[in-house]
């Protein structure tokens, strides 16, 4: 079968590899009929991510028709088409009772953090993604979820992670009615937190980012304000000016280690790795909160140290709230978002590619290049 093929940094192909098989008995196989890029495949991409293995095949944001079921799988049946959370998560550990499907300690027990996921590295399971034709989905009673008929499969796609990450972002905000909202970040799962935002009560939701095109983008889909933080001298004294020298409610990293604006963390972070990933947009983040304020990060570090000024976040009083997001646990929710025309996510998707063009899709979606917002994979099988 056709998949992408990681070959090291900045270097993606797409080749052919064995069809996957039933390992265990609670796995499913799913034909993929839609995949996306995601920016925390970047991180992969960029090379940023500790056990990126040569040859692994990266995606967790696909869609598909089940092929096989394991001998124990009861919910999912073959000829389903089903949407399948990036959380893989095993759901009956204690976190997996709590809903948090993305910390499940079953799937991941060695990690102390992260629980498995598609297409992500050995550090979150080593398991091949959905940048492909065919992929092996584990614990098949528990993420998968069967699409609605009336729904497009495009906002199913970005049911994976997407949609419930800007909205678990937003969520874990605690936005009241009147808040003030910043989002650092205009891609899609700062798009979506913008979006969400109002849904929660915001009374104004400002994004920051420095791409122009997203910055038009994030306006009209999610009417808010937008700031370009390159055309501002200090973002952070821009955004206390506006907001009454007291800061925001509630601001959101929805950036992660990838940020640009400071010299110093691209350099430590990004370059050197002396930190996991630089911290711009975080430190950003507590500095323009108000005093008791609550910064919410979605943004995805490394495991290792980061340079943010935690003395301000004490003094302040600030309430840091952070996950992955825990898919399952939203979807019921989301879906009747989608069914009643609040949430619209298939309006971000700007470029449709197919499978086996994905090295131009990656470039295209990682340098930022014509106005790309959210690529998607389209696998032949799907393109009739
Ligand atoms: N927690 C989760 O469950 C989860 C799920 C999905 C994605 N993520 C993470 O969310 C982040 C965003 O994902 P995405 O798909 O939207 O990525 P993306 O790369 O498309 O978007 C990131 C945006 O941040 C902007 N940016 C860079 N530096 C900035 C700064 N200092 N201030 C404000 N904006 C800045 C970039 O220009 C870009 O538009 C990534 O770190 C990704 O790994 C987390
Ligand atoms: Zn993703
Ligand atoms: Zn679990």
């Amino acid at each position: 079968m056709l998949a992408m093929n990681y070959r090291g940094p900045f270097r993606v192909r797409v080749d052919q590899k064995p069809y996957p098989e039933i390992l265990h008995p609670g796995d499913a196989i799913v034909r993929v009929t839609r995949s996306c890029i995601c920016g925390s495949d970047l991180h992969l991409y960029h090379g940023l991510v500790p056990d990126t293995r040569v040859g692994s095949t990266f995606g967790h944001e696909f869609i598909g028709v089940v092929e096989e079921i394991g001998s124990s799988v009861e919910k999912v049946k073959v000829g389903d088409t089903v949407l399948v959370p990036f959380n893989i998560a095993c759901g009956k550990c204690a976190f997996c009772k709590q809903e948090l499907y993305g910390n499940c300690h079953e799937s991941n027990p060695e990690a102390t953090a992260v629980g498995w996921i598609f297409g992500y590295s050995h550090t979150a399971g080593g398991f091949d993604g959905g940048q492909a034709e065919y992929v092996r989905v584990p614990y098949a009673d528990v993420g998968p979820t069967v699409i609605p008929d009336w729904m497009d499969p495009d906002d199913a796609v970005l049911l994976t992670d997407v949609v419930p990450t800007g909205y678990q972002a937003a969520e874990m905000g605690g936005i009241k009615k009147g808040d003030t909202v910043v989002v650092f970040g205009a891609g899609p799962v700062g798009i979506m937190a913008a979006k969400s935002s109002w849904l929660f009560g915001a009374a104004r939701v400002i994004v920051i980012d420095h791409l122009e095109y997203r910055l038009d983008f994030v306006r009209k889909y999610a009417q808010c304000e937008a700031y370009n933080f390159k055309s501002l001298e200090d973002p952070v004294l821009f955004l206390k000016k506006t907001t009454d020298w007291l800061g925001a409610d509630v601001c959101i990293d929805a950036v992660g280690g990838d940020a640009a604006g400071s010299a110093m963390q691209t350099i430590t972070g990004r370059k050197l790795m002396l930190q996991a990933g630089s911290a711009t947009a975080l430190h950003w983040a507590i500095n323009s909160v108000k005093k008791g304020g609550i910064v919410s990060i979605v943004g995805v570090y490394g495991p290792t140290d980061n340079l943010v000024p935690i003395g301000n976040v004490v003094n302040k009083g600030i309430t840091i709230r952070a996950n992955q997001a825990s898919v399952k646990r939203l979807l019921p929710r989301l879906i009747e978002h989608i069914k009643e025309g609040r949430l619209n996510p298939k309006e971000i998707i700007s470029h449709r590619v197919p499978l086996e063009e994905a090295a131009d899709a990656y470039h295209i979606f990682s340098a930022k290049l014509d106005n790309c917002i959210k690529p998607i994979l389209i696998p032949p099988s799907a393109r009739v």
